[in-house]
């Protein structure tokens, strides 16, 4: 049996449909249990080893194989509970993720936002640890600009708001594109910490940035949208947004209702952050590849993917708000070597092939 290294992803579900779909497999009995009990029963579960998957290939022919630890809490769990016991949780996940031979893991979702996006437990393992997001900020940007250039929108004109500017991501995506937009609308809670964020990027970026809450009507006139944050509840329902707009939802859980697609015809929603595989159909693992609608992964895994196969096990994307334009690049091309790239745009159950981006602008402009 050939010895290939080995990475490790945590994940936790993200929503009821999720825990069941997790648990089901383990526990066939779990959808007997009342919602109720099993939102408190799965407190109290150890994080445990879902899946081992043999066979993620590069285009280079170089092979890793890799492992899924579920962290039992669902999002309202990780904003609830104590945080101290949210993350020995987390830690757990990790200490089995090296006990099983990983070399690297991937926080995903809300497990790299609660444990200080990694800097909580990395002292205390001997793995790599990322939180993935170098190359997550750096998809989402790559996929604006792709459709961006499919909608005709002209970035020098254009006005971008960023939900969750202050977040990892949000700020990373605010570098880059705040060199590209006219304006840049950055918006989150905290406007202290926003007040931040604008006086640094201010010196990098040639948009004019303006702060606000999610109430100050940055949306209305926005070109194009980002979401990006750690709200487990839904932002954008029936907000006015402009005709033609891009809304790009990072978020998970979502942060845009998905029924706006029905109601708003005239905007191109899409979920950001995904990367392609070469070599899907070879990887070994059926649950696996039915977790991931469309074949579509999510970028925080896809990195760790990508620095196995360069056999680059470091802590690659630690601590919030350290991303940089130069780490964006460097691991969107280290994947593009190993033939990892940007995913097709989808939403939920639908994939945009580029006529339909085509299609979809012609009828709007
Ligand atoms: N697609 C993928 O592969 C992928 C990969 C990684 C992460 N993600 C998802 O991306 C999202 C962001 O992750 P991150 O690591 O950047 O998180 P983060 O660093 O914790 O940032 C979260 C941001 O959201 C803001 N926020 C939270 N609640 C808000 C609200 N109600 N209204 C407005 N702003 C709010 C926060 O600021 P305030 O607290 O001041 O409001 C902060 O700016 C998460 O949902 C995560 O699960 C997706």
């Amino acid at each position: 049996m050939e010895h290939n290294d080995k990475i490790a992803f945590m994940v936790h579900p993200v929503n009821v449909e999720g825990l069941y779909f997790i648990l089901g497999r383990y526990f066939p009995f779990v959808q007997r249990i009342p919602l109720f009990y099993l939102k408190g029963l799965i407190q109290k579960l150890p994080p445990f080893k879902f899946l081992n998957i043999r066979r993620i290939k590069s285009t280079t022919g170089k092979t890793v194989d890799g492992i899924i630890v579920v962290c039992p809490l669902l999002p309202e769990h990780f904003v609830s509970m104590p945080q101290q016991v949210v993350i020995n949780k987390i830690l757990r996940g990790a200490q089995i993720s090296q006990e099983l031979g990983a070399k690297i893991l991937s926080l995903g979702g809300f497990t790299s936002i609660f444990s200080n996006q990694g800097l909580d437990i990395c002292n205390k393992l001997e793995i790599a640890i990322t939180t993935g997001n170098s190359y997550t900020a750096s998809l989402v940007v790559e996929a604006i600009l792709k459709a961006s250039n499919f909608m005709n929108i002209d970035l020098s004109k254009s006005s971008l708001t960023i939900l969750g500017g202050t977040g990892d991501i949000g700020k990373a995506c605010a570098q880059v594109l705040g060199r590209k937009v006219n304006s840049m609308n950055l918006i989150a809670r905290d406007q202290d910490a926003l007040a931040d964020v604008r006086r640094e990027l201010e010196n990098v970026c040639s948009a004019r940035i303006n702060i606000g809450r999610l109430e100050d009507k940055y949306l209305e006139n926005a070109d194009i949208i980002i979401c990006s944050t750690s709200s487990i509840t839904t932002l954008i329902d029936s907000q006015e947004l402009k005709r033609g707009a891009l809304l790009c939802d990072v978020s998970l859980p979502p942060n845009v209702a998905r029924n706006i697609k029905k109601k708003r015809k005239d905007i191109f929603v899409f979920e950001g952050g995904y990367a392609k595989l070469p070599f899907y159909n070879e990887i070994d693992n059926v649950i696996f590849k039915k977790y991931f609608i469309h074949e579509n992964i999510f970028g925080c895994l896809a990195e760790s993917i990508i620095l196995a196969l360069e056999g680059n096990f470091v802590n690659y994307s630690l601590g919030r708000g350290n991303i940089t334009v130069e780490k964006m690049n460097h691991i969107n091309l280290l994947g593009k070597k190993h033939g990892v790239h940007l995913a097709p745009f989808f939403c939920s159950n639908q994939v945009f092939q580029d006529d339909d981006l085509r299609s979809f602008s012609q009828a709007i402009n």
